[in-house]
């Protein structure tokens, strides 16, 4: 394992590999498939900057249950999976909300079936969390699972898709036009998407790890257009190209990245953000640095991002 020190300042994805990485070609995890990445990405440090009603307070209960569909691309083995689902139904104080059996229900892929047998096994919810093997580039598999994991509801897209450092290995492996259709296909399957970026000092990070380890560069590391400020990227792909509006950025990991909350503009039509989300985001912007949540503030949040598209 890498020192704290360089933990800290560098990129979680090097100190993942560091410690031995899984093997699909020797010495590599090329889609970012590190067999403990939990251990160096902690679910923790992502969840302390939801707020745990989130999902309650975008998605009120109405008189007709129906279940609240999560759709987390790239889950891995499935420990953030477990703990975004625990997370979505405890209260403030930790406590699991009593009526929660079958508010919740997770489709959660992966592109390394290793990995997916693991969350498989160790999953404490197997009723509400299906894990399966999906490479999501591949348009034809992607339709079929999701669809008939959709169809068992009858729905046709998800309430929310989780897309938690992901972006860059799809950026590395498939190009800008993949990066591109990742998030298009992401905006046309879920009405909000919370999106963690990684941030471009981890692309170099990544393309330093093969090269030390012999291998092949990425095919697309050296001609990739979309490069810089990753997260300004991903947002001005999803609200410019795809009809997608950013809501919130609920501030930064210790790590450095970002975690961006978007919905569909279809979505701002029909439904209003609930005013107690409005008020603990305003707070939320109080207490934090403004120079990490340049996007935060949900009243505000066209002027916000059209701000954004004028600075970037
Ligand atoms: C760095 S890990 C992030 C794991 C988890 N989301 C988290 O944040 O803790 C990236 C995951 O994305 C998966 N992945 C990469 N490309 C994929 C693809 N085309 N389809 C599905 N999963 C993919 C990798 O196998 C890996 O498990």
């Amino acid at each position: 394992m890498a020192a704290p020190t360089e933990q800290v300042v560098g990129c979680v994805e090097e100190a993942a590999a560091e410690e031995k990485p899984r093997i699909l070609e020797p010495g590599a995890a090329p889609f970012g498939n590190f067999p403990h990445y939990s251990r160096f990405h902690s679910p923790e440090e992502r969840l302390r900057l939801l707020p745990p009603e989130l999902l309650r307070q975008l998605f009120p209960r109405s008189s007709e249950t129906r279940p609240i569909l999560g759709l987390d691309v790239g889950c891995n083995s499935g420990d953030l999976s477990v703990a975004l689902y625990k997370h979505f139904l405890s209260q403030r104080d930790g406590e699991t909300c009593s009526d929660a059996t079958g508010e919740l229900c997770f489709l959660c892929c992966d592109i390394d079936p290793v990995l997916v047998e693991r969350a498989k096994k160790e999953c404490p919810f197997p009723d509400a969390l299906t894990f399966i093997t999906l490479d999501f580039m591949n348009q034809k598999s992607q339709k079929v699972l999701l669809n008939s994991f959709l169809n068992q509801f009858g729905r046709s897209v998800f309430d929310i898709g989780f897309c938690m450092s992901v972006t860059m290995w799809i950026h590395l492996n498939h190009g800008d036009h993949g990066l591109w259709e990742f998030l298009a296909h992401l905006s046309s399957l879920c009405h909000y998407l919370l999106v963690e970026p990684q941030p471009w000092k981890c692309y170099r990070a990544a393309a330093r790890r093969v090269r030390k380890l012999g291998l092949n560069d990425f095919d697309h590391f050296h001609s990739l257009a979309i490069r810089g400020d990753m997260a300004s990227q991903i947002v001005r792909i999803l609200t410019q190209d795809h009809g997608m509006e950013l809501v919130c950025c609920f501030g930064n990991t210790n790590w450095d990245r970002s975690l961006l909350l978007f919905r569909t503009k279809q979505t701002t039509e029909t439904q209003p953000i609930p005013e107690s989300l409005i008020e603990e985001w305003k707070r939320k912007e109080e207490v934090t640095n403004l120079e990490t949540v340049r996007w935060e503030s949900i009243d505000t949040n066209k002027e916000v991002v059209k701000r954004f598209h004028a600075e970037s």
